[in-house]
């Protein structure tokens, strides 16, 4: 097992697949070069069977990319198998993940097919692919509410079959961290020459775990890829949020001892593409990449922030790509850090009593202003400095 985690980005495939966030090959492209600059290890650009436009997006994504590897997804058939190779022939490095699903629900009632067609028809995808590229890997549809016995069977025939990663999708959000490891964990120890593939882990966020549910499946299951978006964007509530993942698993380093060959420092950037190429609006509340994710408003905070900012940050804005950290003056703001906005917009006070005023009428202010913005306290000392 190694101790790498492999990012898959799956923003331009799962993500696009987010009701409206339907994107243009150049502006995929354009999202594809940014990851690349971010160091993700595997690019999913698309589903080359599923319009010709998509197929045209996967093909400029794989001639343009040199240093991720990029990939494309494709039913279990030979057509769509055909395309994704046809699509990514000009890669530095490509993989087609082949999928088919394995719940009894989606075997009877979407595919209206018998688990041992649903096998025969897996084992014969992983075959074709193989005969294609090296790098192939397999996803079992709502894996997580499949049979367990069903699916160690499954994923020992297309491991036989030369899968080189089995992912485990929680296709509908259903599973709870503890629960979605242990399943990882228990696929790994049945499945015969489960080393002979990495394992990798792909969550959905219907029940707002999908990053919890991939980080067990890391830490309990022994997963060692997991797949993710920008913004977390993706069908419904979406996908695992890549800038979540990256950041839990850099930030709690002494917990998950895992190492990634991310630049964190693209990650605000990517955000901020993805979000206007689609128009999803990234909530301030957002962690790592929300407007407030490194904001400080009450005043014990702020003071806490100024004296030592470990305090208050278990990471640091800049490493994500903000310039700084945000003080914001309002209500709740204490003296010192109305003192520090004094000194960055340069303004000088005689006397402590001359900053104590300054700050009494600033509070005032306040009360009646939810933000208070420099021109404000500009405004505030010059009419200080006039009734003087
Ligand atoms: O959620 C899912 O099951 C998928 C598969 C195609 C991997 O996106
Ligand atoms: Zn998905």
């Amino acid at each position: 097992m190694t101790d790498k985690l492999i990012i898959f980005d799956t923003t331009l495939r799962d993500g696009e697949q987010s009701p409206g966030a339907s994107m243009t090959k150049d502006e995929k492209l354009r999202i594809a070069r940014l990851l690349e600059r971010l160091k993700v290890d595997v690019i999913e650009a698309g589903f080359p069977a599923s319009s010709n436009g998509d197929f045209e997006a996967v093909r400029l994504v794989a001639n343009a990319i040199k240093d991720s590897t990029v990939c494309g997804l494709s039913r279990a058939n030979d057509r769509d198998i055909s395309r994704a190779a046809e699509a990514l022939k000009g890669a530095a490095s490509s993989r087609i993940h082949t999928f088919i699903a394995t719940s009894p629900l989606h075997m009877e009632k979407k595919l209206r097919m018998s688990p041992d067609e649903v096998f025969e028809q897996a084992k014969l995808a992983v075959r074709f692919a193989r005969n294609l590229v090296g790098d192939v890997e397999f996803s079992p549809e709502d894996g997580y509410r499949s049979d367990m016995d069903f699916l160690c069977r499954v994923i020992e025939a297309v491991i036989a079959e030369g899968a080189t990663t089995i992912n485990v999708p929680d296709t509908v959000g259903y599973a709870i961290p503890e629960l979605y490891g242990t399943f990882i964990k228990t696929l790994r120890e049945r499945v015969p020459n489960s080393d002979k593939a990495i394992w990798s882990v792909h969550c959905h966020n219907d029940l707002g775990m999908a990053v919890a549910n991939s980080l067990a499946g890391v830490k309990i299951g022994g997963a060692r890829q997991v797949e993710c978006t920008i913004n977390g964007l993706g069908e419904r509530a979406g996908n695992c949020s890549l800038e979540e993942i990256v950041m839990a698993v850099k930030t709690r380093r002494d917990y998950f001892g895992l190492d990634m060959g991310i630049d964190a420092q693209h990650l605000l950037a990517a955000s901020r593409m993805v979000s206007q190429t689609t128009g999803f609006v990234v909530q301030p509340n957002k962690a790592v990449v929300g407007a407030n994710a490194f904001a400080h408003a009450s005043g014990i905070h702020q003071d806490g922030v100024l004296k030592a900012r470990d305090t208050y940050e278990i990471m640091r804005a800049e490493d994500v790509g903000w310039s700084h950290n945000k003080i914001v003056l309002g209500k709740l703001s204490g003296r010192n850090a109305f003192k520090q906005r004094l000194v960055e917009l340069g303004v000088t006070m005689e006397s402590e009593a001359d900053i104590n005023t300054a700050f009494a009428r600033f509070k005032e202010l306040a009360d009646r202003k939810s933000e208070i913005f420099d021109e404000d306290i500009l405004a505030l000392v010059s009419d200080e400095e006039g009734s003087n």
